[in-house]
């Protein structure tokens, strides 16, 4: 796959994006991807709080902030992209149990719908190897009920991510995550359904949108992210 060739055919569509999540550690990668090749006429960043960049490359980007709790009122923010990422999503510990829920499935769907009734026609979800809305483990039962949602909005496209251990060497400290990726770092060549770098999931994010995509809805597991986030690296 010729990802140059890719990009500059994507480039002629003059497509519009926003990212939901870009302070976050997908979000930050994926940002960097999107900036760096150069695919969209235009980004921007819908979020909690006003994000800053040194790098010149970031200028024009345009920030959206938000207030989660009161979506409604943000319509008018969410119309107008051609394409949506969504990278959002806390934990447990975090937020507690309906802390979680309230981010990982209410503002998340609440984003889905406002930006399909703007006329986003791509979105995309980051959501977790397992989920399943029948499962009896919160976690997974909300990242599947979610997905199940977003596909009943019926946008012509839909590509979901379902990442094992995201890989990655995370500003916030959580200490239970840090072993967990110490042993999946080492262990990653003979268990590589168990982790992903980072970095893998963005670059599979900007390829899958680079790609005529041949579903409506596309679920892509670990492995699938896995390949898709070789494609362009240099051997
Ligand atoms: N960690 C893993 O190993 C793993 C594995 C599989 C799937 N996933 C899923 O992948 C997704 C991204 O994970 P990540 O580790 O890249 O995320 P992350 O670094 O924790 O970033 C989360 C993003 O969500 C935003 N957010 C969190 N709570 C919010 C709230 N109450 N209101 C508004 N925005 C809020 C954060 O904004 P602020 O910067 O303002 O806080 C940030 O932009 C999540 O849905 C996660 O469940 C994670």
């Amino acid at each position: 796959m010729d990802l140059n060739a890719m990009e500059e055919n994507y480039r002629q569509k003059n497509r519009t994006c926003f990212i939901l999540g870009a302070s976050g550690e997908t979000g930050k990668a994926l940002l960097k991807e999107i900036v760096e090749r150069n695919i969209f006429s235009s980004i921007t960043l819908i979020g909690r709080r006003q994000l800053t960049f040194e790098d010149k490359a970031y200028e024009n980007l345009v920030q959206k902030v938000v207030d989660f709790e009161k979506l409604d009122e943000y319509a008018e923010v969410f119309q107008g992209h051609d394409v949506g990422y969504c990278c959002l999503g806390t934990t447990k510990a975090k937020a507690g149990a309906e802390g979680f829920v309230r981010v990982d499935h209410d503002y998340v769907l609440k984003s889905a719908e406002l930006a399909k009734a703007g006329g986003c026609s791509h979105f995309h979800l980051e959501s977790s190897k397992g989920a399943d809305k029948t499962s009896s483990f919160l976690y997974l039962k909300t990242k599947g009920q979610v997905e199940a949602e977003i596909e009943d909005l019926g946008f012509e496209r839909f590509s979901i991510y379902r990442p094992a251990v995201l890989l990655v060497d995370r500003e916030e400290s959580r200490p239970a995550e840090w072993v967990a990726r110490k042993f999946l770092c080492a262990v990653s060549s003979v268990l590589p359904s168990m982790s992903i770098p980072i970095t893998a999931v963005a670059r599979a994010m900007v390829v899958d949108t680079l790609t005529d995509g041949e579903q409506k809805v596309e679920i892509l597991e670990n492995k699938a992210i896995y390949n898709l986030g070789k494609i362009g690296d240099k051997e």
